[in-house]
């Protein structure tokens, strides 16, 4: 077995993602994750146990008894919610999810109330959390630091898992893990995702989102990728890289009319200008042809979808909304399902709550 405390940090951190996932799962043999930092560290099998769970949550859920169950599933542990980058919907949903699993937790949102502002470096809170919380799910600017924490913490004399909810604009695993969620169950019933044709359309280069799901995508079989961006926000080379790496059919493309056309589902996305280097840099960029309005709407096959990390801005219009190949409101909702399903994983309560007699 592989383990954090039997690497140097400089060792681990030089690893091809891959190779890290062993150090980071549980050590059950079944890949289910200890941290969870990155979308290499789910296999095909992973992601549909994972997604049986969700479901399996959502459906015990329904009934009193059955959420009064859920909520003692947990209620031992504490998680600290340590998000110094905006967001509403994976706080909130992260929130949801502990509280469905009877967690109890803590948060800071902003690093202006917390002693990040008398000078403590990130490593120290995170210590201090760790003091605290049997968890940390922690969303960060800093591309590399949860993945520092994890090897930090499992080399202190108290290890708890770490949750990546977003780091910098490199990867956010849980997104993927609910775009995933939402791409099988939208196919469910319509011949599955395995066969399908993804677009990603809108800042494919500085959206974390798209990096995470695009490597999600390779573990199904036969799924299509075309990237559809003004050339300076076009999809990074890594990206590109693994798709290649794995045979997988993609293109790059300015045309989001034609790509529609042959698209199961769209992936929008919004210009991510905080990461700009210089002010109103991306605003100089003509976006004016990477957004859904009606006409896309038109082209968009009967049983396609439409999806969007959120927030938004303009880059689907709101005639979308009450479309029923929408599937971003859905998102939302599948977001603290699968989320809770991971966080009762990553605790070893799987088995409990897929085998209970609810
Ligand atoms: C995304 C993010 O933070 O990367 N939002 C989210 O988590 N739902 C996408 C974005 O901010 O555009």
């Amino acid at each position: 077995m592989n383990r954090l405390t039997d690497v140097s940090w400089e060792d681990f951190s030089s690893l091809p993602l891959e190779e890290k996932s062993p150090y980071l799962s549980r050590g059950d043999g079944d890949g289910t994750p200890y941290h969870t930092l990155f979308a290499q560290q789910f296999d095909r099998p992973l992601l549909e146990r994972l997604c049986a769970l969700a479901n399996r949550i959502r459906f015990i859920n329904k009934s009193c008894e059955g959420a009064m169950f859920l909520k003692s599933v947990l209620a031992h542990k504490r998680a600290m919610l340590y998000f110094s980058q905006p967001s509403s919907r994976t706080f909130l949903s992260h929130l949801a999810a502990c509280q469905i699993l009877g967690l109890t937790t803590g948060s800071v949102r902003d690093a202006a109330t917390s002693s990040e502002f008398k000078g403590e470096s990130n490593e120290d809170s995170v210590r201090t959390f760790s003091s605290y919380f049997d968890m940390i799910i922690m969303r960060s600017p800093k591309q590399g630091l949860a993945e520092k924490m994890a090897w930090e913490l499992s080399n202190s004399s108290r290890p708890i898992p770490i949750l990546n909810a977003g780091s910098g604009k490199d990867q956010h695993p849980t997104q993927a893990l609910l775009d995933i969620y939402t791409l099988i169950r939208s196919f469910e019933m319509k011949g599955g995702v395995d066969g399908r044709t993804v677009v990603f359309c809108g800042d494919l280069l500085r959206g974390r989102t798209v990096r995470s799901l695009s490597y999600l995508l390779t573990k199904f079989d036969g799924v299509k990728q075309i990237f559809v961006a003004p050339k300076e926000l076009q999809v990074p080379d890594d990206v590109i890289a693994v798709l290649k790496e794995k045979g997988v059919e993609h293109s790059l493309s300015s045309d989001l009319k034609a790509a529609v056309k042959v698209a199961d589902a769209v992936y929008m996305t919004r210009i991510q200008d905080e990461w700009d280097e210089s002010k109103g840099e991306s605003a100089k960029i003509d976006t004016s042809h990477f957004k859904f309005g009606a006409e896309e709407l038109a082209l968009l096959g009967p049983d396609g979808v439409i999806m969007h990390p959120l927030p938004r801005r303009d880059e689907i219009s709101t005639v979308c909304d009450h479309d029923p190949r929408a599937m971003y409101w859905r998102q939302m909702r599948n977001g603290m399902w699968i989320r809770a399903a991971l966080i009762a994983a990553v605790f070893g309560y799987e088995k409990t709550i897929m085998e209970c007699g609810y």
